[in-house]
Protein backbone atom coordinates (compact mmCIF):
# COMPACT_ATOMS: atom_id res chain seq x y z
CA UNK A 1 0.00 0.00 0.00
CA UNK A 2 1.00 3.53 -0.85
CA UNK A 3 1.17 5.93 1.66
CA UNK A 4 -1.50 8.72 1.45
CA UNK A 5 -1.95 12.18 3.26
CA UNK A 6 -4.93 12.92 4.65
CA UNK A 7 -6.85 16.05 3.29
CA UNK A 8 -9.08 18.99 5.10
CA UNK A 9 -11.83 16.92 3.75
CA UNK A 10 -10.95 13.76 5.14
CA UNK A 11 -10.29 12.14 1.80
CA UNK A 12 -6.69 10.28 1.21
CA UNK A 13 -4.42 11.36 -0.89
CA UNK A 14 -1.86 8.83 -2.13
CA UNK A 15 1.52 10.77 -1.35
CA UNK A 16 3.04 9.33 -4.81
CA UNK A 17 1.44 10.21 -8.28
CA UNK A 18 2.32 9.95 -11.64
CA UNK A 19 2.82 13.58 -13.16
CA UNK A 20 1.72 13.98 -16.86
CA UNK A 21 2.96 17.28 -17.05
CA UNK A 22 4.92 16.79 -21.18
CA UNK A 23 3.73 13.25 -21.55
CA UNK A 24 2.89 13.61 -25.03
CA UNK A 25 -0.66 12.63 -26.44
CA UNK A 26 0.85 9.02 -28.44
CA UNK A 27 2.91 8.18 -25.45
CA UNK A 28 0.63 9.03 -21.87
CA UNK A 29 -2.43 6.28 -22.22
CA UNK A 30 0.37 3.60 -22.03
CA UNK A 31 1.81 5.18 -19.67
CA UNK A 32 -1.26 5.59 -17.68
CA UNK A 33 -1.97 1.36 -18.06
CA UNK A 34 1.28 0.62 -17.22
CA UNK A 35 1.64 2.97 -14.29
CA UNK A 36 -2.22 1.81 -12.77
CA UNK A 37 -0.53 -1.71 -13.03
CA UNK A 38 2.55 -0.86 -11.31
CA UNK A 39 0.62 0.22 -8.23
CA UNK A 40 -0.17 4.12 -9.12
CA UNK A 41 -2.99 5.26 -7.51
CA UNK A 42 -2.74 9.21 -7.76
CA UNK A 43 -2.44 10.72 -11.27
CA UNK A 44 -1.91 14.27 -11.73
CA UNK A 45 -3.38 16.36 -14.87
CA UNK A 46 -4.49 19.55 -15.76
CA UNK A 47 -6.27 21.19 -19.17
CA UNK A 48 -3.23 23.05 -20.13
CA UNK A 49 -1.14 19.36 -20.96
CA UNK A 50 -3.23 18.84 -23.98
CA UNK A 51 -3.71 15.87 -23.31
CA UNK A 52 -6.74 14.96 -20.75
CA UNK A 53 -8.18 12.63 -23.62
CA UNK A 54 -5.31 10.26 -23.74
CA UNK A 55 -4.90 9.88 -19.65
CA UNK A 56 -8.29 9.49 -20.04
CA UNK A 57 -8.29 6.31 -22.35
CA UNK A 58 -6.10 4.96 -20.04
CA UNK A 59 -7.43 5.51 -16.91
CA UNK A 60 -10.66 4.01 -18.48
CA UNK A 61 -9.20 1.01 -19.73
CA UNK A 62 -7.89 -0.63 -16.21
CA UNK A 63 -11.28 0.28 -14.90
CA UNK A 64 -13.40 -1.62 -17.54
CA UNK A 65 -10.18 -4.23 -17.61
CA UNK A 66 -11.05 -4.61 -14.08
CA UNK A 67 -7.34 -3.55 -12.85
CA UNK A 68 -8.89 -1.26 -10.64
CA UNK A 69 -12.44 0.87 -9.24
CA UNK A 70 -12.98 4.60 -9.84
CA UNK A 71 -13.03 4.95 -6.18
CA UNK A 72 -9.67 3.24 -5.80
CA UNK A 73 -8.09 6.44 -7.81
CA UNK A 74 -7.31 9.90 -7.07
CA UNK A 75 -7.22 11.70 -10.14
CA UNK A 76 -6.16 15.20 -9.95
CA UNK A 77 -6.95 18.18 -12.80
CA UNK A 78 -6.38 22.06 -12.90
CA UNK A 79 -8.23 24.98 -13.97
CA UNK A 80 -6.28 26.63 -16.59
CA UNK A 81 -6.28 31.11 -16.50
CA UNK A 82 -8.10 31.39 -19.50
CA UNK A 83 -11.21 30.13 -17.33
CA UNK A 84 -10.94 32.21 -14.32
CA UNK A 85 -14.16 34.07 -14.99
CA UNK A 86 -17.05 33.36 -13.52
CA UNK A 87 -19.18 32.29 -16.45
CA UNK A 88 -16.07 30.47 -17.61
CA UNK A 89 -15.27 27.94 -14.63
CA UNK A 90 -17.82 25.04 -14.90
CA UNK A 91 -17.66 24.45 -17.96
CA UNK A 92 -14.03 24.31 -17.93
CA UNK A 93 -14.21 21.69 -15.41
CA UNK A 94 -17.02 20.11 -17.37
CA UNK A 95 -14.69 19.81 -20.40
CA UNK A 96 -12.25 18.30 -18.01
CA UNK A 97 -14.04 15.65 -17.17
CA UNK A 98 -15.55 14.63 -20.50
CA UNK A 99 -12.00 14.57 -21.72
CA UNK A 100 -10.90 12.29 -19.23
CA UNK A 101 -14.23 10.54 -19.19
CA UNK A 102 -14.87 11.14 -15.01
CA UNK A 103 -18.03 12.42 -13.59
CA UNK A 104 -15.61 13.61 -10.94
CA UNK A 105 -12.16 14.42 -9.78
CA UNK A 106 -10.99 14.28 -6.73
CA UNK A 107 -8.93 17.37 -7.02
CA UNK A 108 -9.54 19.78 -8.88
CA UNK A 109 -6.82 23.17 -8.32
CA UNK A 110 -6.46 26.89 -9.86
CA UNK A 111 -3.55 26.17 -11.45
CA UNK A 112 -2.07 29.34 -11.11
CA UNK A 113 -4.06 32.45 -9.12
CA UNK A 114 -3.42 34.79 -12.49
CA UNK A 115 -6.48 35.25 -14.94
CA UNK A 116 -5.64 35.69 -18.98
CA UNK A 117 -7.90 36.80 -21.26
CA UNK A 118 -10.19 33.87 -22.61
CA UNK A 119 -10.37 32.90 -25.86
CA UNK A 120 -8.52 30.38 -28.89
CA UNK A 121 -5.14 30.95 -27.27
CA UNK A 122 -4.37 29.53 -23.56
CA UNK A 123 -1.75 32.26 -23.45
CA UNK A 124 -2.75 35.22 -25.13
CA UNK A 125 -0.13 37.42 -25.31
CA UNK A 126 0.60 41.30 -26.73
CA UNK A 127 2.89 42.61 -29.13
CA UNK A 128 5.21 43.07 -26.55
CA UNK A 129 4.85 39.16 -25.60
CA UNK A 130 3.37 39.82 -22.12
CA UNK A 131 0.61 38.27 -21.39
CA UNK A 132 -3.12 40.09 -21.49
CA UNK A 133 -5.08 39.46 -17.99
CA UNK A 134 -8.99 38.91 -17.63
CA UNK A 135 -11.23 40.96 -15.44
CA UNK A 136 -11.26 38.23 -12.93
CA UNK A 137 -9.73 38.26 -9.51
CA UNK A 138 -8.81 34.73 -7.61
CA UNK A 139 -11.35 34.96 -5.01
CA UNK A 140 -14.09 35.17 -7.42
CA UNK A 141 -12.41 32.26 -9.04
CA UNK A 142 -12.38 30.51 -5.98
CA UNK A 143 -16.26 30.94 -5.16
CA UNK A 144 -16.84 29.42 -8.39
CA UNK A 145 -14.89 26.24 -7.46
CA UNK A 146 -16.16 26.35 -4.55
CA UNK A 147 -19.99 26.05 -6.37
CA UNK A 148 -17.95 22.62 -8.10
CA UNK A 149 -17.58 20.91 -4.97
CA UNK A 150 -21.37 21.52 -3.87
CA UNK A 151 -22.64 20.49 -7.55
CA UNK A 152 -20.46 17.26 -6.85
CA UNK A 153 -18.41 17.70 -9.70
CA UNK A 154 -15.02 17.50 -7.33
CA UNK A 155 -14.40 16.07 -4.17
CA UNK A 156 -12.25 18.86 -2.88
CA UNK A 157 -10.35 21.79 -4.39
CA UNK A 158 -7.13 23.45 -4.07
CA UNK A 159 -4.69 25.66 -5.53
CA UNK A 160 -1.33 25.74 -7.47
CA UNK A 161 1.76 28.81 -7.74
CA UNK A 162 0.29 30.73 -4.90
CA UNK A 163 2.63 32.82 -2.71
CA UNK A 164 1.57 33.29 1.02
CA UNK A 165 0.08 36.21 1.04
CA UNK A 166 -2.52 35.03 -1.54
CA UNK A 167 -3.40 32.02 0.33
CA UNK A 168 -4.22 34.22 3.47
CA UNK A 169 -6.37 36.08 0.95
CA UNK A 170 -8.46 33.03 0.07
CA UNK A 171 -8.46 31.84 4.23
CA UNK A 172 -9.46 35.49 5.51
CA UNK A 173 -12.16 35.89 2.60
CA UNK A 174 -15.80 36.92 3.98
CA UNK A 175 -17.76 33.63 3.43
CA UNK A 176 -15.29 31.32 2.72
CA UNK A 177 -16.70 27.87 2.18
CA UNK A 178 -13.84 25.67 1.71
CA UNK A 179 -10.45 26.19 2.49
CA UNK A 180 -7.80 24.99 -0.35
CA UNK A 181 -7.18 21.00 0.51
CA UNK A 182 -3.68 21.04 -1.50
CA UNK A 183 -1.39 23.50 -2.57
CA UNK A 184 1.08 22.42 -5.22
CA UNK A 185 4.14 24.07 -5.84
CA UNK A 186 7.91 22.99 -7.45
CA UNK A 187 9.95 21.89 -5.02
CA UNK A 188 13.74 19.71 -4.84
CA UNK A 189 16.45 20.33 -3.45
CA UNK A 190 17.25 23.25 -5.47
CA UNK A 191 13.88 25.03 -4.20
CA UNK A 192 13.33 24.17 -1.10
CA UNK A 193 10.44 26.24 -0.17
CA UNK A 194 10.62 25.37 3.20
CA UNK A 195 8.82 28.89 4.70
CA UNK A 196 5.67 28.06 2.21
CA UNK A 197 5.14 24.41 3.41
CA UNK A 198 5.65 24.90 7.13
CA UNK A 199 2.79 27.66 6.48
CA UNK A 200 0.44 25.16 4.60
CA UNK A 201 0.83 22.67 6.91
CA UNK A 202 -0.25 25.03 9.86
CA UNK A 203 -3.27 25.90 7.75
CA UNK A 204 -3.98 22.36 7.74
CA UNK A 205 -3.25 22.30 4.04
CA UNK A 206 -1.06 19.80 2.18
CA UNK A 207 1.59 20.11 -0.41
CA UNK A 208 2.64 18.70 -3.55
CA UNK A 209 5.66 18.87 -5.15
CA UNK A 210 5.74 18.80 -8.80
CA UNK A 211 9.26 18.78 -11.29
CA UNK A 212 10.62 16.84 -8.43
CA UNK A 213 13.14 15.46 -10.69
CA UNK A 214 14.08 18.82 -12.03
CA UNK A 215 12.28 18.18 -15.19
CA UNK A 216 15.03 17.66 -17.40
CA UNK A 217 12.54 17.84 -20.65
CA UNK A 218 11.18 21.35 -19.87
CA UNK A 219 10.82 23.25 -22.66
CA UNK A 220 13.75 26.28 -22.84
CA UNK A 221 16.20 23.72 -20.67
CA UNK A 222 19.66 25.10 -20.93
CA UNK A 223 22.89 23.17 -20.89
CA UNK A 224 24.37 24.84 -18.24
CA UNK A 225 21.35 24.20 -15.66
CA UNK A 226 21.62 22.73 -12.69
CA UNK A 227 20.72 18.81 -13.60
CA UNK A 228 19.27 16.97 -10.22
CA UNK A 229 19.33 13.86 -11.30
CA UNK A 230 23.05 13.96 -12.26
CA UNK A 231 24.20 16.31 -9.13
CA UNK A 232 27.57 14.17 -7.69
CA UNK A 233 25.93 15.10 -3.61
CA UNK A 234 22.72 13.61 -4.92
CA UNK A 235 24.36 10.37 -6.55
CA UNK A 236 26.61 10.19 -3.68
CA UNK A 237 23.70 9.80 -1.13
CA UNK A 238 21.89 7.32 -3.91
CA UNK A 239 24.81 4.87 -3.76
CA UNK A 240 24.81 4.75 0.07
CA UNK A 241 21.34 3.85 0.37
CA UNK A 242 21.50 1.65 -3.17
CA UNK A 243 18.88 3.74 -4.77
CA UNK A 244 19.01 5.44 -7.45
CA UNK A 245 19.20 9.30 -7.34
CA UNK A 246 15.42 9.61 -8.94
CA UNK A 247 14.23 7.37 -5.69
CA UNK A 248 16.03 9.80 -3.47
CA UNK A 249 14.74 13.21 -5.06
CA UNK A 250 11.16 11.30 -4.55
CA UNK A 251 11.83 9.92 -1.19
CA UNK A 252 13.04 13.34 0.00
CA UNK A 253 9.33 15.03 -0.15
CA UNK A 254 7.48 11.95 1.19
CA UNK A 255 10.22 12.34 4.69
CA UNK A 256 8.71 15.92 4.69
CA UNK A 257 4.94 14.96 4.10
CA UNK A 258 4.44 16.32 0.74
CA UNK A 259 3.05 14.51 -2.14
CA UNK A 260 5.19 13.99 -4.86
CA UNK A 261 4.77 13.71 -8.78
CA UNK A 262 7.47 12.49 -10.55
CA UNK A 263 6.32 12.53 -14.30
CA UNK A 264 7.56 9.88 -16.95
CA UNK A 265 6.50 7.65 -19.58
CA UNK A 266 9.27 4.99 -20.00
CA UNK A 267 7.71 1.60 -17.80
CA UNK A 268 10.96 0.99 -16.24
CA UNK A 269 11.11 4.17 -14.77
CA UNK A 270 7.73 4.08 -13.49
CA UNK A 271 8.52 1.35 -11.51
CA UNK A 272 11.79 2.67 -9.90
CA UNK A 273 10.21 5.91 -8.94
CA UNK A 274 7.76 3.74 -7.17
CA UNK A 275 10.28 1.45 -5.13
CA UNK A 276 10.81 4.62 -2.41
CA UNK A 277 8.56 2.86 0.09
CA UNK A 278 11.26 0.40 1.45
CA UNK A 279 13.76 3.15 2.87
CA UNK A 280 14.20 5.90 4.72
CA UNK A 281 16.08 8.53 4.36
CA UNK A 282 17.91 9.59 7.72
CA UNK A 283 17.77 13.06 9.24
CA UNK A 284 21.42 13.92 8.22
CA UNK A 285 20.39 12.96 5.05
CA UNK A 286 17.68 14.99 5.04
CA UNK A 287 19.75 18.18 6.34
CA UNK A 288 22.12 17.33 3.63
CA UNK A 289 19.80 17.67 0.56
CA UNK A 290 17.99 20.63 2.87
CA UNK A 291 21.44 22.31 2.42
CA UNK A 292 21.77 22.18 -1.50
CA UNK A 293 19.17 24.87 -1.77
CA UNK A 294 19.76 27.77 -4.12
CA UNK A 295 16.30 28.89 -4.90
CA UNK A 296 16.67 27.61 -8.34
CA UNK A 297 13.45 27.49 -10.41
CA UNK A 298 12.13 25.72 -13.95
CA UNK A 299 8.77 27.30 -13.69
CA UNK A 300 9.52 30.91 -13.35
CA UNK A 301 6.36 32.35 -15.80
CA UNK A 302 8.00 35.10 -16.23
CA UNK A 303 5.86 36.08 -19.61
CA UNK A 304 3.13 36.66 -17.26
CA UNK A 305 5.52 38.78 -14.83
CA UNK A 306 3.44 41.97 -15.69
CA UNK A 307 0.22 40.48 -13.87
CA UNK A 308 -1.68 42.09 -11.27
CA UNK A 309 -1.37 38.81 -9.42
CA UNK A 310 1.96 37.39 -10.61
CA UNK A 311 2.84 34.59 -7.38
CA UNK A 312 6.94 35.08 -7.59
CA UNK A 313 7.24 38.69 -6.68
CA UNK A 314 7.88 38.13 -3.13
CA UNK A 315 10.27 35.77 -0.87
CA UNK A 316 7.68 33.39 -0.34
P1 LIG B 1 10.80 9.86 -19.14
O1 LIG B 1 9.40 10.33 -19.18
O2 LIG B 1 11.36 9.53 -20.50
O3 LIG B 1 11.01 8.75 -18.13
P2 LIG B 1 9.83 15.82 -13.55
O4 LIG B 1 8.92 14.83 -12.92
O5 LIG B 1 10.71 16.53 -12.56
O6 LIG B 1 9.10 16.80 -14.45
O7 LIG B 1 10.86 15.04 -14.48
C1 LIG B 1 10.43 14.31 -15.60
C2 LIG B 1 11.62 13.96 -16.47
O8 LIG B 1 12.49 13.04 -15.77
C3 LIG B 1 11.28 13.29 -17.78
O9 LIG B 1 12.22 13.71 -18.75
C4 LIG B 1 11.43 11.81 -17.47
O10 LIG B 1 11.73 11.09 -18.65
C5 LIG B 1 12.62 11.84 -16.54
N1 LIG B 1 12.61 10.73 -15.57
C6 LIG B 1 11.56 10.22 -14.91
N2 LIG B 1 11.93 9.25 -14.07
C7 LIG B 1 13.26 9.13 -14.20
C8 LIG B 1 14.24 8.29 -13.60
N3 LIG B 1 13.90 7.38 -12.69
N4 LIG B 1 15.54 8.44 -13.98
C9 LIG B 1 15.89 9.37 -14.91
N5 LIG B 1 15.01 10.19 -15.50
C10 LIG B 1 13.71 10.08 -15.16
Amino acid sequence: MTSALTLNTGARMPILGLGTWKSTPGEVTEAIKVAILTGYRHIDGAHVYLNEKEVGAGVRAMIDQGVVKREELFIVSKLWNTFHERSLVRGACEKTLSDLKLDYLDLYLMHEPMGFKPGESLLPLDAEGKVIPDNSTFLETWEEMEKLVDAGLVKAIGISNFNRSQIEAILSKPGLKYKPANHQIECHPYLMEEKLIDFCHSKDITVTAYSPLGSPDRPGAKPDDPSLLEDPKIRAIADKYKKTAAQILIRFHIERNVAVIPKSVNPERMKENFQVFDFKLSKEDMNTIMSFNRNWRICSMEWASNHKDFPLNTEY
